[in-house]
């Protein structure tokens, strides 16, 4: 009787785990991905593989089709010279006035950490992954130094104060 109760508590613990510290040591072994540590489930403070982002090649992969394609899911005020913003996810016009780049890492390296049950992609991530097409097999969709370029674009996303409605 004591040892199933011990069982059962075993297995709701490992379950706890799974998406914390496990995926960091799964990402290690992997040579395209960057390791990186999750801080409070909210936060990656530490830039990955400690580059540095470039806020003109963030832009041209936030809105590239085959790159970040955030424009599908994402409005933003500052980039209306592209048409078609998705709707999905919040706008992201004013995000750098509420988020730091520790939080926005995270969201981009592994969304499902914040919100389990969002729809949004984990763009530097290998495992655990569902539908992947084939030629993402095995790769992120984004490199780190991709990750970084966004970041540094993302961050750049202030509305003035008299414009915010
Ligand atoms: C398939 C749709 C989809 C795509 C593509 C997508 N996102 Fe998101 N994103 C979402 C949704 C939905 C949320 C809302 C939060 C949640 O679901 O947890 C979100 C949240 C965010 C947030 C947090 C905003 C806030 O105010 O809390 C940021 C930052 C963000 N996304 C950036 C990006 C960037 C940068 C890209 C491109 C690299 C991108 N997203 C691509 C759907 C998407």
């Amino acid at each position: 009787m004591k040892s199933i109760a011990k069982l059962a508590l075993g297995g709701v613990i490992a379950a706890g785990l799974v998406a914390g510290p496990t995926l960091a040591g799964d990402n290690m072994k992997t040579a395209k991905l960057a390791s990186y540590k999750v801080v409070d489930d909210i936060a990656i403070p530490e830039p990955l593989a400690g580059k540095k982002g470039d806020p003109a090649r963030g832009e041209k992969l936030f809105v590239a089709r085959k790159k970040g394609n955030c424009l599908a899911c994402h409005k933003v005020e500052q980039l209306k010279q592209h048409l078609f913003h998705g709707e999905i996810g919040p706008e992201l016009s004013d995000v750098a006035s509420n988020m730091t780049p520790a939080e926005m890492r995270l969201r981009l390296v592994d969304p499902k950490i914040v919100n389990p049950e969002t729809i949004m992609p984990s763009f530097h991530k290998v495992k655990g992954l569902h539908r992947v097409m084939k030629k993402f097999k095995g790769k992120p969709v984004l490199s780190a130094q991709e990750i970084e370029d966004i970041i540094a674009f993302v961050q750049t996303l202030k509305m003035p104060k008299q414009a915010k409605k």
